[in-house]
């Protein structure tokens, strides 16, 4: 069976994590070597930039922001998520290049042909078999976001009507690339949500176990 990759997106508290342990579960069960990584990070360089980008005390433009973004993916999927590819591993990862069209396109007005360049550069034809999108209302997710009680970070301090840009730019790819993008509602229970997975990786591999 080929391996796949598989992202996870969503506004910030929206549940995503909730939905890759889910999957990861689920290929534990069936005996499938994965991965699961995330960005930005998922290598020490990148871990070294998300730390730059989460900081508050950090003064960056949106393009600097971009460009920071794009080189840590550059290492992450030069260093982890091709070779786990090539070795026959699925890559399970916490967003990835959808979230730079939400967050860096929606959220700060870059003009996605910018953000298509680097792209195009970074990941060459490399593009998510699948993708899943956990679809919170900004009200929900900053409800959640607020439960968890940790400081906010410099994307989370973000005004509403930033996230509301964040969101509908999702929205907008899951519209655009139906077949890929598959939409969560953040309301669903968190067994329903792996039903649907569980659902989805039976018509990817089969009902085999
Ligand atoms: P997130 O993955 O939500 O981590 P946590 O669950 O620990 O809060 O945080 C990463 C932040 O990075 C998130 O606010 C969105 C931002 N981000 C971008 O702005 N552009 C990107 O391309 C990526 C991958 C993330």
């Amino acid at each position: 069976m080929q391996a796949r990759f598989v992202t996870f997106e969503g506004i910030d508290g929206a549940g995503k994590s909730t939905a890759v342990r889910a999957l990861a579960g689920l290929l534990d069960e069936r005996g499938i070597d994965h991965i699961l990584t995330r960005e930005p990070g998922g290598t020490a360089v990148g871990e070294s930039i998300r730390g730059i980008l989460l900081d508050r005390r950090s003064e960056i433009s949106p393009e600097t922001e971009l460009l920071l973004i794009f080189a840590a993916r550059q290492e992450h999927v030069l260093r982890v998520v091709r070779p786990a590819l090539e070795r026959g591993a699925w890559v399970l990862c916490d967003r990835f290049a959808d979230a730079s069209y939400a967050y860096q396109g929606g959220g700060r007005g870059i003009a996605l042909d910018r953000i298509d360049t680097l792209r195009d550069w970074v990941l060459g034809t490399l593009r998510p078999d699948a993708t899943f999108l956990v679809d919170a209302p900004v009200e929900l997710a900053s409800e959640r976001l607020g439960r968890r009680g940790d400081a906010p970070d410099r994307f989370e301090v973000e005004a509403q009507a930033f996230h509301e840009r964040v969101r509908a730019t999702y929205l907008a790819l899951q519209t655009r690339e139906p077949e890929r993008i598959h939409r969560l509602p953040a309301q669903w229970t968190p067994d329903a949500i792996q039903a649907h997975l569980s659902e989805w990786l039976t018509s990817v591999c089969g009902g085999a176990a």
